[in-house]
């Protein structure tokens, strides 16, 4: 009972449009009618500028941590453990992310949402990833490519590396969930019309 209350909460803190939110109420715009049409941090730098992406893109984050957290926090309010991987509760947030009840269901790429589940909890491997993101935008000036080649370099880590079971499937599940959200991206690098960043 509480693990499915607990999974529905998660689901709606991932369901919090911040790209929408932020841009109707300080910019008067809804980001999914301009850029690439995403929900998400590279569409809000994109169209709101500098200060609407960062605050994007950290909001979305935050969503993955806090939603991992909600076992502590049923811990401190009901006395109560929770015996599942509280990363499986991230999952629910990115899946609110990528399809928020409170936005139509049209949101974010499962990116930084996801990058947000390993913040609090893998933080070795979020700086990873990271360093894979920057380097890969460095070399390609693609933030589309540079997510994606950072989900799979995540999940060859912790296959290499790592003995969870649980875990990896985990990481697997959200790799899956970046690429399937990447196809028109794909699409476009294919056919060379996908934009590059111009900033570095
Ligand atoms: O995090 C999303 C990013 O990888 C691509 O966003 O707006 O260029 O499709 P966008």
């Amino acid at each position: 009972m509480i693990i499915g209350l607990l999974i529905i909460l998660a689901y709606l803190i991932g369901s919090i449009p911040s790209g929408l939110i932020i841009g109707k109420t300080f910019y008067n715009k809804d980001i999914r009618e301009h850029g690439s049409g995403n929900l998400g941090g590279t569409n809000s730098f994109r169209v709101l500028g500098k200060k609407a992406g960062f605050a994007v893109t950290i909001s979305d984050i935050l969503k993955g941590t806090i939603a991992t957290l909600l076992p502590i926090l049923a811990t401190l309010i009901w006395n109560i453990d929770i015996e599942i991987n509280p990363l499986i509760f991230g999952i629910f947030a990115v899946v609110g992310h990528m399809y928020p009840v409170f936005a139509g269901f049209k949101g974010g790429k499962a990116v930084a949402t996801s990058a947000g589940i390993l913040l609090g909890h893998e933080p070795l491997l979020f700086l990873i990833i990271l360093a894979v993101f920057f380097l890969t935008l460095y070399i390609s000036k693609y933030v589309s490519l540079s997510s994606m080649v950072a989900g799979l370099a995540g999940l060859i880590y912790s296959l290499i590396l790592w003995d969870d079971k649980l875990l990896i499937f985990i990481l697997a599940v959200l790799t899956i969930f970046v690429v399937y959200r990447h196809r028109a991206n794909i699409k476009r690098i294919i056919n060379k019309t996908e934009p590059k960043v111009t900033w570095l």
